[in-house]
């Protein structure tokens, strides 16, 4: 019997946050009133059509369980790997008894706590019907130089045709898993789920994002963020409404 195809979310959340340098792991720094990662699963549980989200969380993470999002009922954690993405392979085995090779999967970074409801819908909208799938990202803007051993800018880099990759990413669970397995074995550099895909001869989709869906990864992001937030109109404790799980 025929289902529709579901969409789950998968974020990787087990980093350390290295270049942020704080007491606590990055995802579970405070920002306006909540941990960034509680604002990130805010903003994917504000979308009904989620059916599910699997959160790829640090051996002997003991954060995450205390989470008010992590007693919705859409909501699960599995261990994550020491690369991102080792976690987010490790999330798409999680999905295996609920996912089905043609559903899609978003995977979004914890780190992004700003994401908005209508970039995940337009990034959807984009790739319904699509072979392939795709991703939010940005033209880049600034001017790009290359810088040599001694600091000092060697020459200016053509930015024509160069975009910034953000995340959600969004792939068929079958197609992606099979990407980054094969990716991981042959020992490939992934810095995000579209470089395994490319890897298979495949071309996504670059979907126009907000420019304010930032990556909180050095300490002046935070302010940022929180200015983005309160702009945005986003409120902390933000309960998504409860559904029936499907994990
Ligand atoms: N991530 C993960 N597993 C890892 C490494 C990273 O799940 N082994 C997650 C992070 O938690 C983050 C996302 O991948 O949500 C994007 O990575 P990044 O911003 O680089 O976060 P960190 O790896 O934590 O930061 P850093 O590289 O500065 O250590
Ligand atoms: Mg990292």
């Amino acid at each position: 019997m025929s289902r529709r195809e579901r969409r789950w979310a998968v974020v990787p959340a087990a980093g350390r946050g290295d270049r942020f340098g704080g007491r606590l792991p990055k995802q579970y720094t405070p920002l306006r009133g909540q941990p960034i990662l509680s604002w990130t699963l805010d903003a994917l549980l504000g979308e009904p059509s989620i059916d599910g989200v699997m959160v790829a969380v640090a051996e002997g993470d003991r954060r995450f369980a205390r989470l008010p999002q992590a007693r919705d009922p859409r909501v699960r954690c599995c261990r994550g790997g020491a690369r991102r993405e080792l976690s987010v392979a490790n999330a798409l085995d999680a999905l295996s008894d609920a996912a089905r090779d043609e559903d899609w999967v978003l995977v979004h970074d914890a780190a992004r706590p700003c994401l908005r409801r209508d970039d995940v819908r337009k990034l959807m909208a984009a790739v319904a019907g699509d072979a392939v799938g795709g991703l939010l990202a940005l033209p880049v803007s600034d001017t790009l130089k290359a810088i040599g051993r001694d600091g000092r800018s060697q020459r200016t880099v053509a930015r024509e045709g160069l975009w910034r990759a953000l995340t959600p990413q969004v792939f068929r669970y079958g197609v992606l898993r099979r990407a980054l397995v094969l990716s991981i074995d042959r020992e490939r550099e992934v810095t995000d789920e579209a470089s395994a895909i490319e890897a298979l001869g495949l071309r996504p989709m670059l979907v126009p994002g907000r420019a304010d869906n930032i990556k909180v990864t050095l300490p002046a992001d935070l302010a940022l963020a929180a200015a983005i937030m309160a702009t945005g109109g986003r409120q902390g404790a933000n309960r998504s409404r409860l559904r029936r799980p499907r994990i």
